[in-house]
């Protein structure tokens, strides 16, 4: 990406200090990437330190000299609440106080919810809406205690209006940030901290296609008014968009982009209630090699 993709004048985030969760890899890298082009100190964290590390590396020497702005990688499961008290620690302490959280990490895989267990509700519920809640709370704790202003972004999904079958741990946890993002945007937008969700439709990652879309091939944008997937810097100019001082008067609104997905289609898994038994047996053995691999990156 380059400043030539964004809509902003160069500069637009200097002195803003964002954190975004998941930052390392899919639509957290291409939002943290835009967010340095245009001048903001960010702050990634992931649970795979290798991933981080590489991505904080390769945007700040593609970028960081040009932009003035800088990023900074920190480990983290933001499943454990100790966790993430003990990042925020070393960012207040290293770097000042944060001036804006992007809650993009996620978890979620296709499943016939029959098929899952308590523990694997609790494999997204952790991530998602624990986690980003947790997050939030931490990071609002602190801002309120110094009566700083600041900015919350959530990454959800169409499915916070409708829901969606074969995702329903990632449907229910989304729904509970949705709810989140309308209850704090009056509960402590008076106190200057102000809360806005992106809800995106298909913006293709690799993260993404391992898990919901296991057959392979090309996501094919089925129903989609624009017949196309999303392009990344059109993501990043709404998430810039909302984190940046112009967008003050925003507050608890979710954003759909998605071309108009979900009104012409439901957006959702709704298209595998044909699926038979044996296309979810290969679905669940190819999930399983991904999720294998990648835990083996995280030691
Ligand atoms: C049924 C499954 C399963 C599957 C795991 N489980 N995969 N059950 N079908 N495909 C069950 C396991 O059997 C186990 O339960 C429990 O879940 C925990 O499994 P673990 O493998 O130990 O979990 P963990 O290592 O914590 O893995 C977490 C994860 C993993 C969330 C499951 O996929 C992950 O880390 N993902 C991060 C990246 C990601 O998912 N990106 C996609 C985000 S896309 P038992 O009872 O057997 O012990 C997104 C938005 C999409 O969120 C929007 C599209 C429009």
């Amino acid at each position: 990406m380059t400043l030539d993709d964004l809509l902003y004048k160069p500069g637009l985030l200097q002195g803003q200090r964002i954190l975004v969760s998941g930052g390392g890899t899919g639509l957290g890298r291409v939002m943290s990437e835009a967010m340095l082009l245009l001048g903001a100190d960010v702050v990634i964290c992931g649970r795979r330190g290798e991933v981080v590390e590489t991505t904080a590396r390769e945007l700040n020497a593609a970028h960081a000299q040009a932009s003035g702005g800088h990023v900074s990688a920190y480990v983290c499961d933001i499943r454990q609440p100790d966790a993430i008290t003990e990042m925020l620690d070393k960012v207040w302490a290293a770097q000042g106080p944060l001036t804006g959280l992007v809650n993009n990490a996620a978890g979620n895989f296709i499943s016939r919810t029959e098929d899952l267990s308590s523990r694997a509700f609790d494999a997204i519920a952790n991530i998602v809406f624990r986690g980003s809640f947790n997050m939030t709370l931490d990071c609002g704790k602190r801002w309120l205690a110094a009566g700083q202003k600041a900015s919350v972004l959530s990454i959800l999904t169409t499915w916070v209006w409708n829901g969606s079958p074969f995702t329903v741990p990632s449907a229910m946890s989304k729904a509970g940030l949705h709810a989140m993002t309308q209850s704090l945007a009056v509960e402590w937008g008076g106190r200057g901290i102000r809360f806005n969700a992106i809800a995106p439709g298909l913006f293709p990652t690799e993260g993404m296609s391992a898990r919901l879309n296991p057959g392979g091939g090309e996501h094919k944008p089925q129903g989609n008014p624009m017949q196309r997937a999303g392009r990344m810097p059109e993501l990043a100019n709404l998430a810039v968009y909302l984190m940046s001082p112009g967008a003050d008067y925003v507050n608890g609104q979710t954003i759909a982009i998605d071309g108009a997905q979900w009104q012409a289609t439901g957006g959702n898994f709704s298209p595998m209630l044909g699926w038979t038994d044996e296309q979810w047996q290969r679905a669940r053995e190819h999930i399983a090699r991904t999720d294998a691999a990648d835990r083996a990156k995280r030691g």
